[in-house]
């Protein structure tokens, strides 16, 4: 336990290259939808998203805020709930429908010009917005720019190679004065595979560094029953705001 408690407090594991080449295709992520492999989905939504939703608004009113790889996260309902409107990527389009028929809202769906096969769905008081197709296909669309963006099981899903062009994308979507809240995780890579991907501090901060300053705001353990299928023994979550430089 000794060594441990010693990794856990530097929070960094020195094998975070051993996920480098790992490579999840769309299909399988399509897969996981249909086989109802989502264990990712969080029914009450995400805790810490809901202590910092406040610091996170601002108080302001009519936000755009951009939810990348959405799943059918119940915090879009939040955000529309309180008068802001959401835009969504998710490739799974079960994953989409799925979304709007748990939170009961009723939708209409249209194919999306720009994108061969991609499709819009669209909650019927037009303040939810989920695209389905390819994120990095997504800029073709010209969805506009964001205040806010929410990326929670995102940036952890995205194949560790495509991390530099996730990134760019992200940061493309960026209205001035935008705030930006990222939440990775952090345990022993060479136990569990990913997803999630390991992300250490450091990739964060060349990662958004240079365009964003970083706050760290939480570092929280996270650890339950289901983790020790994945091999490991610990797992920490970190919470970060990014704000403009
Ligand atoms: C780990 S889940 C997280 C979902 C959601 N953010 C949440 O917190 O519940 C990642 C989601 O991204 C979708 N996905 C993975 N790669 C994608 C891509 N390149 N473009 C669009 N969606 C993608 C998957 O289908 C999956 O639903």
């Amino acid at each position: 336990m000794g060594d441990t408690r010693a990794v856990l407090d530097s929070e960094e594991y020195p094998n975070s290259e051993v996920q480098k080449s790992r490579v999840l295709t769309l299909e399988e992520w399509q897969e996981k939808w249909v086989n109802h492999k989502i264990g990712f989905h969080q029914e009450q939504g995400h805790q810490l998203l809901k202590k910092y939703l406040d610091t996170f608004l601002k108080g302001e009113k009519a936000l755009r805020v951009f939810f990348p790889l959405c799943g059918k996260a119940v915090e879009m309902k939040w955000f529309a709930d309180r008068g802001h409107s959401v835009v969504g990527v998710e490739i799974s389009e079960l994953g989409i429908r799925e979304f709007f028929m748990e939170q009961n809202l009723s939708y209409s769906e249209e194919p999306i010009m720009e994108i061969p096969g991609a499709k819009i769905f669209k909650s019927s008081s037009g303040n939810i917005s989920l695209y389905c197709c390819n994120l990095f296909d997504l800029p073709r669309a010209n969805i506009g720019k964001f205040d806010r963006i929410w990326d929670r099981g995102a940036l952890v899903a995205v194949n560790p190679d495509d991390r530099k062009r996730y990134s760019e994308v992200m940061l493309s979507l960026t209205r001035p004065g935008f705030q930006y809240l990222l939440s990775v995780f952090s345990y022993d890579p060479t136990k569990h595979a990913g997803p999630p991907f390991y992300v250490t501090d450091g990739e964060v901060e060349k990662l958004f560094g240079s365009v964003c300053s970083i706050q760290c705001l939480e570092k929280v353990d996270i650890f339950e029953e289901k983790h020790k299928s994945w091999g490991i023994d610990q797992i920490i979550e970190r919470l970060y705001l990014f704000t403009e430089k």
